[in-house]
């Protein structure tokens, strides 16, 4: 059920927020790998909402995209989900109406494996999300009361919190020595992209965006808003460790604790930050091989792009000093802002590449619907497209999921400031 709930962050305060089932992040989705998942959502908001399974290569019809896969349910309405939880990974689920994501509708979608590649006495989910007092608004420059006017450049965001929870309350994942302890990292934020470590202990990487890769281990990796990375911690090192995600904003770093329950521990001080944050080693994507990523193939079919965009005038210039100009977000893919973009055409069978230049200013997550793609050698759904990147990034896909998707940069404020194609099989 979607509903208008109170959520309390400890020590904050309580918040109106638009929730899942009254919970913040939702309810942690479960299901096994090849089940049937069905879904039936009761909307109880005063708006059309939609939920998109992010990840996950289902049906097109299910992709919860409003005007492209359904209507909106609307506000009474309810709709019924349902399709093959496979392959198996860590995944998100979200509204994709609108900025209501950032109103509280998102949450965590696990697919257990039948067979993991990889062995683990326990596991955790921990999702990172970036979270807003009141409703989300355009970025750009707004006429407040009276005859002031407010330049709101980035969403004026709170605190950084893990599984709902703030830096000065964290939460705690309890270990006992000599395990080992898989963590599903979920970045549902709005915007925030996160360098991750926890003290004392390196992060063995296994799964990208819930595909499976050889193990390789660092200190600390980044994410951005879509991205989900699995890691194996070994629990070799009794005490009580912080988990930390330093951000690519000036909020405090979203925290939680390590505990070994075999070790009675002093809680981490509340300014212990894990090394990795600053120093070690951070993972590359080049530095990861996946496991069963299909060959590349010679593409049918080579798209280029170049993201670009930020901040835009509009008016105010004809008479100096009479009203300031307005600002607004216009974020494009080739010149062009969505809805007024042309779609990508393919056709079933095909191999696709797309290219893509970042010639702006800030980083695009870069989100594909309905598909996996290649891009170096590991299997993703969203890559960070890094600003003023010299290098192109390269995704390759098989057009095997036919139907109308979408292709966007994750960064909720982008997308909804036009980056963003649809992905069209004709
Ligand atoms: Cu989480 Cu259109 O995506
Ligand atoms: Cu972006």
């Amino acid at each position: 059920m979607l509903e208008k709930a109170q959520f309390e962050i400890p020590g904050r305060g309580i918040f109106e927020k638009w929730l899942y089932n009254g919970q913040f992040p939702g309810p942690e989705i479960r299901a096994k790998e090849g089940e049937r998942l069905r879904v039936a959502i009761k909307n109880n908001l005063p708006e059309g909402t939609t939920v998109h399974w992010h990840g996950i290569p289902l049906q097109n019809a299910m992709d919860g995209v409003p005007d492209i896969t359904q209507p909106a349910i609307p506000p009474g309405g309810g709709f019924i989900y349902e399709f093959n939880a496979a392959p198996a990974g860590s995944y998100m689920y979200h509204s994709h109406v609108g900025l209501q994501q950032d109103r509280g509708l998102v949450g965590p979608l696990v697919v257990g494996e039948k067979n993991a590649h990889i062995a683990y006495d326990r596991e955790y989910t921990l999702t990172l999300t970036d979270f807003l007092a009141g409703a989300p608004a355009p970025l750009g420059r707004m006429k407040a009361a009276g005859s002031a006017t407010m330049d709101m450049l980035a969403p004026p965001y709170i605190a950084l919190l893990i599984n709902g929870r703030p830096p000065e309350a964290p939460s705690v994942f309890q270990v006992k020595s000599g395990e080992r302890v898989r963590l599903r990292l979920i970045n549902p934020s709005g915007t925030t992209i996160y360098r991750f470590a926890i003290g004392g202990h390196p992060l063995t990487i296994t799964h990208t965006d819930g595909r499976p890769v050889e193990p390789f281990r660092v200190d600390a990796l980044r994410f951005g808003p879509g991205e989900r990375y699995d890691v194996l911690v070994e629990a070799r090192n009794p005490g009580a460790w912080p988990i930390a995600a330093s951000p690519d904003n000036d909020l405090p770093a979203a925290r939680a604790v390590l505990q070994y329950i075999d070790a009675n521990p002093a809680m981490p001080r509340a300014d212990a930050m894990p090394e990795g944050l600053t120093g070690g080693r951070l993972l590359q994507l080049e530095d990861l091989r996946g496991l069963d990523v299909p060959e590349v193939r010679k593409p049918n079919r080579i798209f280029n792009f170049v993201l670009a965009g930020g901040m835009l005038k509009l008016g105010g210039m004809m008479n100096p000093g009479s009203s300031p100009p307005m600002l607004i977000q216009e974020w494009t893919m080739n010149g062009q802002a969505y809805p007024n973009a042309e779609p990508l055409e393919i056709h079933r069978g095909e191999a696709v590449r797309i290219r893509l230049e970042n010639q702006s200013a800030m980083p695009h997550p870069m989100h594909l619907h309905g598909h996996f793609y290649r891009v170096g050698n590991v299997s993703k759904d969203t890559t960070i497209v890094w600003a003023y990147s010299k290098k192109r990034v390269e995704l390759d896909l098989v057009a095997d999921n036919p139907g109308a998707w979408l292709f966007h940069c994750h960064n909720l404020y982008h997308m909804d400031g036009g980056m963003m194609r649809v992905v069209r099989y004709v």
